[in-house]
């Protein structure tokens, strides 16, 4: 299994704190944001991490993350050229990923404890994991009946379902080939939600409700709430990193 952190993109919800740096070397209380999706793979015994970053701010994740022995991973490192989506950011990964199997972390998704079923085989050729949330307009959003999953929207306005889809993925290496099928959405950006649509469409995708504590720090409301987490977490030793 390889793994892939997404820390690419603008940031543009977090101007002006990423005018001069990438929103994934932004603090979270007492680490640099990206830590946190290292950890979450780390705790699957991912060892190769693939780091997809803008190229405006390549030497700065070189200097913070390196090879990657600070860290017991190693790191390998790729360019994404301009914000296109974050399934054009992960088709940079194919050379990386070959013929392996694939976990796909978003660099804001803070995710406390470990995730157990990261290490389970996958039964089909994608998994996502969900988490109940009250925000569930802000997410990607899975609707399941009896145990099966029906239906995801993006960001659906009126959500019927508060299942929202983490930006934590595992794939077989045939995303690649649904990736250059996928046409751009209406903002212009290659959608994951439409890469998991098909697997859908296709019965070929599972998933995992999981109950850790988990924040998409993308935001202002949601960086400050993530830094008070780690800081509460921290303070009680609730988690071990
Ligand atoms: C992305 C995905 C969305 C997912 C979310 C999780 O949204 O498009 O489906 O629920 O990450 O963090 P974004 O934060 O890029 O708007």
């Amino acid at each position: 299994m390889k793994g892939i952190i997404l820390a690419g993109g603008t940031g543009t919800r977090l101007k002006d704190l990423t005018k001069v740096t990438n929103k994934h070397l932004l603090p979270v209380y007492d680490k640099p944001m990206i830590y946190f999706p290292i950890n979450t793979l780390k705790c699957a015994d991912i060892d190769s991490i693939l780091v997809v970053t803008d190229k405006r701010r390549t030497t700065d994740f070189l200097l913070l993350l390196g090879s990657g022995s600070d860290f017991g991973v190693r790191f390998t490192y790729a360019l994404q050229e301009s914000a296109k989506g974050i399934a054009d950011a992960l088709s940079k990964a194919k050379d990386f990923v070959n013929n392996d199997d694939v976990t796909v972390i978003l660099g804001d998704n803070i995710i406390f404890g470990d995730i157990k079923e990261l290490k389970e085989p996958l039964n089909k050729s994608c998994r996502i994991f969900l988490k109940k949330v009250e925000d569930p307009e802000r997410f990607g959003i899975a609707y399941v009946k009896n145990g099966i999953i029906t239906k995801i929207v993006e960001k659906p306005k009126q959500p019927k379902s508060n299942l929202a889809i983490i930006g934590l993925y595992q794939y077989k290496s045939n995303v690649f080939d649904i990736i250059n099928n996928v046409k751009p959405s209406k903002r212009n950006e290659l959608e994951i939600t439409d890469v998991n649509k098909y697997f859908l469409d296709n019965d070929d995708i599972e998933y995992k409700i999981i109950d850790n504590d988990w924040i998409d720090a993308g935001t202002i409301e949601s960086l400050f709430k993530a830094n008070e987490m780690e800081r509460k977490f921290k303070a009680t030793d609730k988690y071990s990193y």
